[in-house]
């Protein structure tokens, strides 16, 4: 494990697209796994700024993202694929067709999550999985738990989840209560796994993640038995 302290949320967002952009450029047709969140913002910025000053490729590359609410249409605001259509697939050369979003309105949840992990298997695995942490310790939707979940499934989301999520919505009455995400063996899979964090509000997780016991209950902290995992915080 490799933990890169920095002083401000631009140096994190350069030092993950950095790495990001190597991964890339050292593997064109590269598969990555990504995140939404607040945390990714700037990442996907300084990627986008990259392609534009012709230093990156997408054209090859292929996503699958970790997450989405169950029930929200891929047009809806709060959507994680309208999240990463504006962020990162509408400014970039990435075909829309290699692009993978969990859908959150699949007829059979479970079912589609077995196909979603199979996907990724068809293309080879995740090179390279950026996540964010909760407050809580979640990565994905992966919440504090008895056991670690290893596939796709659907998760009743925290109390704790909703209440940080309902700065994206109107009120907490319309955050949804569920989500599909990919399980803890899918993220465990992925080659390089680079997570950011910032603020001092995720002090704690990164430490009980970090520096803690491996336990289900703070989700994040399976990632100390991933053989290359990079941790980027702007914590202190
Ligand atoms: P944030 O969310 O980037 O908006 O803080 C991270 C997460 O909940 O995984």
């Amino acid at each position: 494990m490799k933990i890169i302290r920095v002083s401000s949320y631009e140096e994190l967002s350069r030092k993950a697209a950095e790495l990001i952009a190597a991964q890339i450029i050292l593997k064109p047709d590269c598969v990555l796994g990504l995140a939404t969140g607040s945390t990714p913002i700037g990442t996907y910025r300084n990627l986008v700024q990259k392609y534009r000053q012709g230093e990156l490729d997408f054209s090859e590359v292929t996503t699958f993202n970790l997450d989405e609410y169950l029930d929200l249409t891929p047009d809806h605001p709060q959507s994680y694929r309208y999240f990463m259509n504006s962020n990162l697939f509408s400014q970039v050369n990435l075909r829309s067709e290699r692009t993978h979003v969990p859908d959150g309105c699949a007829q059979d949840p479970a079912a589609y999550g077995a196909e979603y992990d199979q996907a990724i298997r068809d293309h080879g695995g995740i090179d390279l999985q950026l996540l964010g942490i909760g407050n809580n310790g979640h990565i994905a939707f992966n919440e504090p738990c008895d056991r670690f979940v290893p596939e796709t499934h659907v998760v009743e989301l925290k109390e704790s989840t909703i209440e940080a999520n309902k700065r994206f919505f109107n009120s907490v009455e319309e955050v949804p209560t569920k989500a599909i995400t990919l399980g803890i063996a899918s993220i465990m899979q992925a080659k390089k796994v680079l997570l950011i964090a910032d603020g001092k509000g995720k002090k704690d997780a990164v430490e009980k993640s970090f520096f803690g016991p491996v336990c289900p209950e703070v989700p994040a902290s399976v990632l100390q038995l991933h053989p290359d995992l990079t941790v980027i915080c702007n914590v202190d």
